[in-house]
């Protein structure tokens, strides 16, 4: 499914997105017949409602859609793609008057408007189309969308489909759709280059790998790494029934990574980038890493495992190792590493951990232009100390319930030695309930936000 604005030379219904003060302002100016026939349908500009002016024929004259509310930090996002879902189909033009900045949110809003998961695509087409606003880049939002429709048909999937041979295929298509390299580690050669995922995912039929990407020959290097947990039961720390049911989309950071991928590709973003995805499913079985177990991870590192559910972190702790290899410029990992991270902040904002102030600043500004909200948050030393274990070198879950985001990224932090350039993202990958633009299931987390930054911060 491509998202599309309208074409340019194409008929078109003008659009108006109105407060109640301009209503009132429109039936000022409107004619007698507009006036009455806003009157006539109760119209009052409340923000879940759409009101077609008819023309003298029988057509469509324009459309008028209530506003939002003003009120400083109300959540307008994408107020727009819920008006658009509203439209019979056919192109419209927004007629309002609105900052660069809110055009660019209207056309990326019109465009997120246009998803619908594929079991419910079926014969749908495109319904009502935005004509793209002055001066919106419409490549960039256009493969943006493309990208976020990526991680949610990614997420949606249910753990039946996309078992690990699944998302290597999605990277496979995307690598040859750029003629980028993909290199597909597996087997023995895994025990050795990401030990630590080799021994979560040898517990499932479906053998785990690490994939990796690398496109672009100067610029700087950015580094990725994405969890790639297609399906996560706990382990024999077995989650219980309500925790696992939503465990397809424990690979949403590998989701991620596969759409930035694909937009600084699409882009031709001036950078490098080596993307590094380790994938497992984390299964119950004879062969599960088991509580108390000590693996040594890719860097030397003695790990027990405190719990079997906590694996996240280890599949991402080898594989920052493994981008440490090469000296990047900048390195960001994502995934949907705990429950705590929710417990904090709910499911729409994005706990992040950075130590670099500059690159900390860059992304909360630019998460909170593009509406793809984060929040920093602190990577407590004292709290190192959850992570002392007796017989190894750290353990790789906290004998406490507190901090539980915050412990994971310690963790992280204990395998990067360059963290002056180190972000890290500890993602839902699911939209709880329904707003505008952004259906109930998958959805990218903190990857917009990362994609401006990458220029802001390298360029
Ligand atoms: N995939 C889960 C985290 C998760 C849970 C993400 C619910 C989104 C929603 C992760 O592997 C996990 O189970 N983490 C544990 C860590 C704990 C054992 C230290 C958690 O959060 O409970
Ligand atoms: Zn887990
Ligand atoms: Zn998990």
């Amino acid at each position: 499914m491509q998202p599309e604005f309208a074409p340019r030379d194409a008929p078109f219904v003008k659009l108006t997105v109105l407060s109640k003060s301009e209503l009132a302002e429109w039936c000022g100016n409107a004619t007698e017949t507009g006036r009455r026939w806003v009157e006539a349908n109760g119209f009052g500009a409340e923000p879940t409602e759409v009101l077609s002016v008819p023309d003298g024929s029988g057509g469509i004259a324009e459309v008028l859609a209530g506003g939002v509310s003003q009120d400083p930090g109300h959540d307008t996002r994408f107020h727009l793609a819920s008006v658009l879902r509203r439209l019979p189909a056919g192109n419209y033009r927004l007629a309002n008057k609105l900052s660069q900045q809110d055009r660019d949110e209207a056309a990326l809003a019109s465009l997120f408007a246009q998803y619908w998961p594929s079991t419910r695509r079926n014969g749908r087409s495109h319904s009502a189309l935005l004509v793209a606003p002055e001066g919106t880049d419409c490549e960039k939002l256009l493969a943006i969308a493309e990208g976020e429709f990526l991680v949610r048909d990614m997420v949606n999937a249910p753990a039946s489909e996309m078992t690990p041979g699944c998302l290597e295929k999605v990277f496979r298509r995307i690598a040859e759709a750029n003629s980028a390299d993909l290199r597909v580690v597996k087997g023995k050669e895994l025990a050795v280059e990401c030990p630590m995922t080799h021994a979560v995912g040898r517990s499932s039929e479906h053998e785990p790998r690490l994939l990796e990407l690398n496109w672009g020959t100067s610029g700087p290097l950015v580094s990725l790494a994405g969890k790639g947990v297609c399906f996560d039961t706990g382990g024999l720390n077995m989650k219980s029934g309500r925790a696992m049911a939503l465990m397809k989309k424990d690979m949403a950071g590998a989701a991620v990574v596969a759409s930035l991928c694909s937009v600084i590709m699409k882009l031709k973003l001036p950078v490098r980038f080596r993307a590094l995805i380790p994938v497992a499913e984390n299964s119950v079985s004879e062969r599960s890493v088991r509580p108390g177990d000590v693996l040594v991870s890719k860097s030397g590192v003695r790990v027990e495992i405190t719990n079997t559910d906590a694996e996240g972190r280890l599949l991402l702790a080898d594989t920052l190792t493994l981008a440490e290899e090469r000296e990047s410029d900048l390195l960001v990992s994502f995934g949907t590493l705990t429950g705590a991270a929710r417990t904090a902040l709910g499911p729409e904002i994005v706990p992040f951990y950075a130590v670099n102030n500059r690159l900390a600043g860059l992304l909360e500004e630019a998460g909170g232009r593009v509406r793809d909200p984060l929040w920093r948050m602190p990577l407590w030393q004292p709290y190192r100390g959850m992570l002392e274990s007796d017989v190894a070198d750290i353990k790789n879950s906290s004998s406490t319930a507190f901090a539980g985001s915050i412990t994971a990224a310690l963790f992280l932090n204990h395998f990067v030695r360059r963290r002056e350039s180190f972000a890290h993202f500890d993602i839902y990958g699911w939209q709880a309930s329904a707003a505008p633009g952004r259906p109930k299931g998958g959805c990218g987390q903190a990857g917009r936000a990362v994609l401006e930054a990458i220029t802001e911060f390298l360029l």
